[in-house]
């Protein structure tokens, strides 16, 4: 501790200088020194103290107000002062705490105080240092970790993305190759039909029947284009970072549109969707909104697992200087012990696994997903609240800065 522990000792009389300067030089410190506020100030600019030993009187300034510029400064406000009163003055002492400082040392100095005082705030203070570095430590093991887990929820989501798309164009290909089959047998039947003399008006019935089927397929081939279109826009969005300013109601009809790909989300559950008249625009990143949609409509969805009427009500609107959207859920709600929680990292009450063979399995939860969608929406200076009475659903609304 001694080793690379370095002490500051800011005094201009000589005799204190050196009779503080032996106690600690035998007690193995290493220590600087400085004679006036501006050699302090200057000092402190390039080198760091793990204690500094502040005279009350100097001759540029008093000890009392550098010591208030330090607390101020963050880079000196967490270095322990201790002021060099004069035993009697009570004054100085009571001010000296007044202005920051942990401690005080009388003059006429002794030796055996000098030692313990200077050991123990330093101890004190080395222990705080280890406490803030573990603490970071800490952050950058949790911060690492999220990002893992954000990337396997990115792959998850691409795989369920990939099997919505599958399943949204089999079905409308399987109708259309179909439908060729009726052509390719209908024009068998007129072939026949031709070659035993068939009338005129026959004949247009017929081929009326053959253009029908052929209306039909069109309208299915144009619904499946616009279908693509829109998984193609959003699977770009999804990589545009950048801010801009957007329509809120514009985006979460885009989102709407594409969940649709989720076939639970779009025939089992009743939505109502009741967006605001007005246009509410909003400085966002597209891909930051539609993540947050998304997790909380997967919530919501989760939630209602075992919902047998399934309903979702999605509002938006505008209050004091803010934009929102609501999603509502008729699901099991949140019980009032764990409400404060959510938004924790990893907090979550579903598995972590679930079993695929099950008909209906279990929906799975790292407990990430709120505490992205917290973090993503205080980035962009808005809010996040959360109301859910038990038995009768959550509701989740998100506030973003009105953009004029
Ligand atoms: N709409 C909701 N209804 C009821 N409970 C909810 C709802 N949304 C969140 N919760 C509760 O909050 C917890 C944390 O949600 P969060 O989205 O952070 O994690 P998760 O859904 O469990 O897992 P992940 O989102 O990482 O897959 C959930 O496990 C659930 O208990
Ligand atoms: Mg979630």
């Amino acid at each position: 501790m001694k080793k690379n522990s370095l002490l500051l000792l800011v005094d201009d009389v000589p005799q204190n200088i050196q009779v503080l300067g032996a106690i600690l030089k035998n007690q193995g410190y290493s220590f600087a020194l400085t004679t006036s506020g501006k050699e302090t100030y200057e000092l402190l600019e390039k080198v760091t103290p793990d204690i500094i030993l502040l005279d009350v009187m100097l001759p540029d300034s008093d000890g009392f107000s550098i010591c208030e510029n330090l607390k101020k400064t963050e880079a000196t406000a967490d270095i322990p002062v201790l002021f060099l009163t004069a035993k009697n003055d009570t004054h100085d002492k009571v001010k000296g705490f007044q202005v920051g400082a942990v401690d005080y040392i009388t003059k006429p100095f002794e030796e055996l105080e000098v030692i313990e005082r200077v050991k123990n705030h330093l101890q004190a203070k080395l222990d705080r240092d280890q406490i803030k570095k573990h603490n970071k430590e800490l952050e950058g093991i949790v911060e690492q970790r999220t990002n893992e887990l954000l990337k396997k929820e990115r792959e998850t989501i691409l795989a369920q993305f990939i099997q919505g798309v599958v399943h949204n164009i089999r079905g409308p290909i399987s109708s259309a190759l179909a439908a060729l089959d009726l052509i390719q047998a209908m024009r068998d039947e007129l072939n026949r039909k031709i070659d035993a003399g068939i009338s005129k008006v026959e004949l247009k019935v017929q081929l009326a029947d053959v253009w029908e089927i052929l209306e039909l397929n069109n309208e299915v081939l144009r619904k499946m284009a616009g279908n693509l279109e829109s998984m193609l826009r959003k699977s770009r969005t999804d990589q545009i970072q950048e801010h801009d300013v957007y329509d809120l109601n514009e985006l979460i009809n885009q989102e709407l549109e594409f969940l649709d790909v989720d076939l639970k989300f779009k025939n089992q559950v009743t939505k109502t969707i009741n967006l605001s008249n007005h246009k509410l625009p909003v400085f966002v990143s597209q891909g930051d909104i539609a993540q947050v949609f998304e997790n909380l409509i997967k919530n919501a969805m989760d939630a209602m697992h075992k919902t047998s009427n399934p309903k979702i009500i999605i509002e938006s609107g505008s209050a004091n200087e803010f934009h929102w959207f609501s999603i509502q859920d008729s699901g099991s709600g949140i019980p009032a012990d764990i409400i404060n929680k959510i938004f924790d990292p990893f907090f979550t009450t579903k598995p972590l696994k679930s079993d695929p063979t099950q008909l209906n399995p279990e929906p799975i939860g790292t407990g990430i997903g709120l505490q992205f969608c917290k973090r993503t929406i205080v980035a962009n200076n808005g809010k996040i609240e959360v109301e859910s009475e038990p038995n009768q659903g959550a509701k989740f609304t998100i506030f973003l800065p009105a953009y004029h």
